[in-house]
Formats: structure tokens, sequence, C-alpha cells
């Protein structure tokens, strides 16, 4: 039976081990990154990258996820993510949509989904486009390859798109 006794450690490990309250599975992958280093506060960097990967960019729930793991105050956080301009901290657009190009993703479409997004906004992944309304992203497995091909519209994880479907939902944006 539980008890209100545990000690705080025992209290993360049990927070981290159910994930983020989301419920996003992305951040499965940040506790599997986090786990095979032992939690070590010096693969802050690898974790940022990990993080980077599957999101696209470094939100701040996800940099307060990261804190947390490592324990670490997320002001270091901060300070590591901003200080290399290989980590994005915000998408400039109004809208994200991130394109997964994991391999299950990539055999099922992914690829085909990212061209043409990319033809559609006149822009490559990375960017935003010039009215500052869509930024393109891709990511590497979102955890979610039963789903493939999978996209993230604004945080939303979205599975089994096709370029038509990712269309109609950026025609829906630039309404
Ligand atoms: S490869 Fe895209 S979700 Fe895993």
């Amino acid at each position: 039976m539980e008890t209100a006794t545990k000690d705080t450690k025992s209290k993360d490990y049990q927070q981290q081990k159910k994930g983020h309250p989301s419920g996003d599975k992305r951040f499965k992958q940040l506790d599997i990154t986090m786990k095979r280093n032992q939690y070590r506060q010096d693969s802050l960097i690898e974790v940022l990258h990990k993080a980077q990967s599957v999101f696209g960019y470094l939100e701040s729930d996800v940099l307060m996820y990261i804190a947390r793991g490592l324990k670490l105050p997320l002001s270091r956080v901060y300070g590591v993510a901003t200080f290399y301009h290989i980590f994005s901290l915000k998408p400039n657009g109004a809208h994200t949509c991130v394109v997964c190009m994991g391999t299950a993703c990539y055999v099922k479409g992914g690829g085909e989904v990212i061209k043409a997004l990319e033809k559609e906004l006149d822009i490559k992944v990375g960017e935003t486009t010039a009215d500052d309304q869509i930024s393109l992203m891709a990511a590497r497995c979102l955890g979610a390859c039963g789903i493939a091909p999978a996209v993230v519209f604004d945080g939303s994880v979205a599975g089994k798109q096709t370029p038509e479907v990712v269309m109609e939902k950026i025609k829906g944006w630039q309404e």
C-alpha cells in the first residue's frame, strides 16, 4: 500500500516512470535516453539533442521535464539550450507542423508528406513561412510508429497522414 512517507527520490522516480502527464509518448523516448545515461547531469546535451530530434524544437514543457529528470535547475537547462545555436527553443510560426522522418514513418510515406509541404509552403524543413504563420520541422520517431506516418500539428499527434490530409489541415490554418 502507498504511504505518504516515501522520500522525494522515490516520488521523482515514480513520476518519471509514469512519463509525462499528457501521455505524449515522445516523453517516453526522453526517459529512455535519460535512463541509458543513468540520469547523469553531464548527459544534458545528449538529452537535449534527443529532445530536439523527437519534438522538433525544445518547448518549455520539455525543458522542465528534462530538468526534473536529471535533477538540474531549470535555469541551467535553459542556459545550455540557449547557448548552443543548434537548439531551437521556439519555432517562429504561429503554427507548427512536425513531420516524423523516423524509419517507420519514412517507409510509410513521411517523405512524400514532407515534400508536399515544402512545395505548398515554399519553405524547407526548419524554416517558417514568410508570413510567420507556419513552421515546418522534422523529427526522428515520435514513438507512434503504429500509426505511421505521423505528423504533429500544434502539439497534437495525428497518424496515417497523407499529403492530401496534411494539405487540408494546413489550408485550415491559412484561412
Ligand atoms: S518512426 Fe515515426 S513514429 Fe516512429
